[in-house]
């Protein structure tokens, strides 16, 4: 298998190292693995502003839930629920400086009843501090993937650092899609929390593997999955059936409208990168700005075949044994004098594993931990290197050493813990749903399971990724076994020559769900899209702080320029190795705006359930 280091000596040729032919006519930046000495050879412009999210004038209204009896329940958590809803925006003041709404809309966009039902749509948005000023320009709306997961809690976790990136000229809104987070109805599949948490806990030691018994379990866990789903949620007026992808697309037409613009400003990230393609393809005159950052083939996900992604996964699991060996033994417990040296550490504990478990009873709830508990947990760090590789190397020497105190502490970030209570006292818009399957499944073509067709998909997901391919080749059985189908689905290609406004695609080199190969394929369906690299390891650009990456957004953004062809930006700090830029060279400006940056390494996008 390649290592990170092996590719480091080559010249980085993204199209020629994916057989994909070379780019017309501007080659690429030649590739430098990052070293400290000339990360900062770039121009750097500043651009001074100054955030005034001073509440002065908003007084945030904070309403108590009303099941005070709840112990969980933090005090200042604002209740959605109490929240009126309207056919028009009308904002309330929320958490600290926020404004936040519950938008009606039609359930059902094919029917033509304008009083029909109707699904009420969270939004919250931090709003520009030009606002009433020449500065302003209008709203960034912001999708952080799954399908399924929540804008406005993005907006919680990360919405300053967006918005400080965007700039002082936008609002950045985050939006609850149809059945999400605090939009209503909800697509919730399962009686409570609890009965989720004991379902999950029910799948096991085992990874998925096509050839062995554990495929009859997973198949028949996605049966189960579908029928309740479809029991609960697939009837007449059932949320499942008007979750589409071209629903969203439509509803993000209305929400701008709403808003008083008329075309969108657009951030998404991971599935919202498929979002993106929708509305494009769909409402291409309405594109003012549309970012779609890290990319997901749209016609195969359309396919529901979930079988682009994981081209790089290995690639970016291997980056934790180059990382570690560059930082250096003081950086990383567990360096070798070369990285294949670190990898074939790191595997022999796993292969341990697998004959002997670990057990942690002391952790609560105990836990045993097994080789397929690590190697998951090294599929989801591998979304957050900067953010996560330091505790699988931790998890990995508390193994060698036998700490058990280290690994009680740990076990509750390794194995997922099940809260020992009927009432877990988690927030209804913060559970988890069953969005992933009523979108991805209901705007896939259908496949009825064929254990041949099967076998095979099996066998090249695993080639591709060893170690995520069982992992991931999950998606495939959900919807294949999925039964609830929209009443709406966009069916016309997933391509637009004559959008509006160029739209501007962004991929790490090393993305492990989202191949630079799939942005690439994408780009070709945009004609005139610009394309920005960002040589990283991690999902989305977010992943890795880079003060150039920023700078290419906010220079889309403001003024609508695309990157030049081939420029390739470089991430500003690296897992174990720390910042590799010269704080001292940058403005306070630049230090802001990196200090956002950093902000986000720990909050990149959900996909695939994570
Ligand atoms: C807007 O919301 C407030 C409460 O936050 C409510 O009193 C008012 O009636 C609402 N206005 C409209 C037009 O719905
Ligand atoms: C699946 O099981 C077969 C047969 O036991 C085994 O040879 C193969 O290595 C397994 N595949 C994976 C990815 O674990
Ligand atoms: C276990 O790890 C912790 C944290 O690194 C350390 O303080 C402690 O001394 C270790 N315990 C043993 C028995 O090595
Ligand atoms: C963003 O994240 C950082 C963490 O690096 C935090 O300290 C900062 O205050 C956040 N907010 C803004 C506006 O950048």
């Amino acid at each position: 298998m390649d290592t990170l280091d092996r590719k480091a000596e080559e010249p980085y040729e993204p199209y020629a190292a994916l057989g994909l032919g070379g780019p017309r006519d501007t080659p690429f930046v030649k590739y430098k693995h990052p070293r400290i000495d000339n990360v900062w050879a770039l121009t750097l412009t500043a651009v001074l502003f100054i955030l005034l999210y001073s509440a002065q004038d908003v007084v945030p209204v904070i309403r108590l839930p009303h099941d005070v009896g709840s112990p969980a329940l933090p005090a200042a958590e604002f209740d959605w629920y109490a929240l009126e809803t309207s056919k028009e925006v009308n904002w309330t003041s929320c958490y600290d400086g926020h404004l936040c709404a519950r938008l009606l809309l039609p359930l059902d966009y094919l029917s033509s009843d304008a009083d029909g039902p109707t699904t009420a749509i969270a939004l919250r948005m931090i709003p520009a501090p030009s606002r009433g000023t020449a500065d302003y320009r209008g709203t960034v709306l912001v999708n952080p993937g799954g399908p399924g997961g929540s804008g406005t809690n993005l907006v919680e976790r990360a919405g300053a650092n967006i918005s400080r990136i965007v700039g002082h000229s936008f609002d950045v809104l985050g939006f609850d899609p149809r059945g999400t987070g605090a939009s209503t109805p909800r697509v919730e599949c399962f009686a409570s929390p609890g009965e989720r948490d004991i379902w999950k806990t029910q799948v096991g030691h085992q990874f998925l593997n096509a050839s062995d018994h554990t495929l009859g379990i997973y198949r028949a866990r996605e049966q189960v999955v579908a029928a309740k789903c479809e029991q609960a949620i697939g009837g007449e007026l059932g949320i499942a059936r008007f979750m589409s992808t071209a629903s969203v697309a439509t509803d993000m037409v209305k929400i701008t409208e709403e808003l008083g613009q008329e075309k969108l400003h657009y951030w998404g990230f991971s599935y919202g990168s498929i979002l993106g393609q929708y509305f494009a393809a769909m409402y291409p005159d309405k594109v003012a700005r549309v970012i779609i950052d890290g990319v997901y083939d749209g016609d195969n996900y359309r396919g529901a075949l979930w079988n682009s992604n994981l081209a790089d996964m290995e690639a970016v699991m291997d980056s934790l044994f180059s990382y570690c060996h560059q930082a250096g033994p003081l950086r990383c417990a567990l360096y070798e004098s070369t990285p294949d040296k670190i990898r074939d550490r790191y595997f022999r504990v796993l292969d341990r594993l697998a004959r002997n478990p670990v057990a942690v009873p002391l952790a609560e709830p105990p836990a045993v931990l097994t080789r397929k508990a690590l190697i998951t947990q090294l599929f989801a760090s591998s979304y957050k290197p900067l953010a996560s590789y330091g505790t699988v190397v931790d998890t990995i020497r508390a193994i060698e050493t036998r700490n058990q105190t280290t690994l009680t502490a740990l076990a509750r970030k390794i194995v997922d813990p099940t809260e020992c209570s009927c009432s877990s006292g988690v927030l209804p818009w913060l559970a988890e749903n069953d969005a992933f399957n009523a979108i991805a499944c209901g705007d896939g073509e259908e496949h009825p399971y064929d254990p041949e067709y099967y076998a095979k998909y099996y066998d090249a997901l695993v080639k591709d990724s060893p170690h995520g391919g069982p992992i991931w080749a999950v998606h495939y059985l959900q919807c294949a076994e999925w039964r609830v189908r929209p009443q709406w689905r966009y069916t016309g290609p997933l391509a637009a020559a004559d959008t509006a406004h160029p739209l501007l695609l962004i991929s790490p080199r090393y993305d492990p769900v989202c191949p630079l190969r799939d942005a690439l394929a994408v780009r070709e369906r945009y004609p005139g899209a610009g394309l920005l690299v960002q040589n990283s390891h991690g999902h989305c650009s977010l992943s890795a702080p880079s003060l150039c990456t920023a700078k290419h957004v906010r220079a889309y953004m403001e003024d609508g320029t695309l990157p030049e062809e081939g420029t390739v930006c470089e991430a500003d700090e690296l897992p174990f190795v720390g910042s590799v830029s010269d704080v001292r060279a940058l403005s306070v400006d630049e230090r802001e705006l990196l200090e956002a940056m950093r902000g986000l390494s720990a909050v990149v996008p959900m996909f695939g359930g994570l």
